[in-house]
């Protein structure tokens, strides 16, 4: 029997309730004592948890956001943080740890691991779908979903008024929400991170499509998107612990160019937290709860230093150094295969 802690970090999304649940109900079942670690590594340096149990976890399988509660806390910013992890970590006599997050908490995950301060697993999740080492991290589908139907929304007023409508989308460095969505609704161009905006090729192919009859485009941009000889759109100077500035901007920036190269009327749509909230899909329910099963074996198994992932249908274990070295972003071929349909 194990006393293991659980906690989520970063920005929340759809799939994380399906983790927590999972983790308990396994971890009961294989005679551990699972605590809920609240808001992050915040709730370790407050040492600010939790004994998880069946109502605890009940009647959260389909809800959005975490019952854990997240931040953006890192502990190694703030002097005298990490001795203060260290000391709860002994304090509450956590023999195991389980993480859930995305490229900032596995990122500490991995280093306190990596300095024997704690033994690890970690759970991927995000929207943006970015982590290395796993084919899908929970929260993207639900979000790519919602968004698809944001565009799809979006079509019949771009349509009925004969305009170009932007869609910004959240991606911070990866264009994957932007990429799929944008596919699944029929966007008519989609402008990822990954490769720089060119205003010309956009107006041309804008162009090509009104002078085939078309009166309405749907152009769907990642907020981490930037033109060609330019930097990222952010709306304030401020970083956060983990040294991220807050992007948003580039649909209005884009929306203004679009207008005075085309003469299009153009308007903006930002979706936002939309994308964040909400309940997750079928997909994301069993992945997190496949992602938590496996979190708990590995504890009983004392495989530390691990991330569960997800490689073509199986879960599997990963070192999670390797998960946190660099992001995933979109390759040449899935993008070559949506800008078939551009213009
Ligand atoms: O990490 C996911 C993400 O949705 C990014 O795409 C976005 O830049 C960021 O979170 C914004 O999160 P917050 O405003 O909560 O810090």
């Amino acid at each position: 029997m194990a006393r293991v802690g659980i906690l989520t970090g970063g920005g929340d999304c759809p799939g994380l309730n399906p983790v927590i649940r999972a983790v308990f109900r396994k971890g009961f079942q294989d005679g551990h004592e699972i605590i809920g670690i609240r808001n992050g590594w915040k709730g370790l340096i407050e040492k600010d948890t939790f004994k998880l149990d069946f109502s605890a976890v009940s009647g959260i399988l389909h809800k959005g956001g975490t019952i854990l509660g997240t931040s953006r806390t890192n502990p190694y910013k703030k002097e005298g943080d990490l001795q203060k992890v260290k000391d709860n970590l002994k304090a509450l006599k956590l023999d195991a740890l389980i993480a859930v997050g995305g490229e900032d908490t596995l990122g500490v995950a991995s280093k306190l691991s990596k300095e024997g301060i704690a033994n690890i697993v970690g759970v991927p999740k995000t929207i943006d779908n970015d982590l290395s080492c796993t084919d899908y991290t929970f929260g993207f589908d639900t979000a790519i979903n919602t968004a698809m139907e944001c565009i799809d929304r979006l079509h019949s007023t771009a349509e009925s008024h004969h305009r170009i409508m932007v869609v910004e989308v959240m991606g911070r460095h990866a264009g994957w929400i932007a990429l799929e969505a944008g596919m699944a609704g029929g966007a008519d161009i989609i402008l990822i991170p990954e490769y720089p905006i060119d205003m010309e090729e956009v107006c041309s192919l804008l162009k090509k499509r009104h002078n085939r009859g078309k009166t309405f485009s749907i152009v769907v941009v990642a907020e981490g998107a930037k033109f060609k000889e330019g930097t990222m759109v952010t709306q304030e100077e401020k970083l956060d612990a983990f040294g991220h500035i807050r992007l948003g901007g580039i649909g209005e920036k884009l929306a203004k160019e679009i207008e005075e190269r085309t003469g299009y009327e153009t308007r903006v749509s930002v979706l936002g937290y939309i994308q964040r909230g909400g309940s997750p899909t079928a997909f994301d329910r069993i992945l997190g709860t496949r992602f938590g099963v496996k979190a708990i074996e590995l504890v009983s198994a004392k495989k530390f230093g691990k991330m569960v992932a997800l490689s073509g249908n199986k879960i599997v274990e990963v070192p999670l150094e390797e998960a946190v070295k660099e992001l995933k972003t979109v390759d040449q071929e899935f993008y070559q295969i949506a800008k078939v349909f551009f213009g």
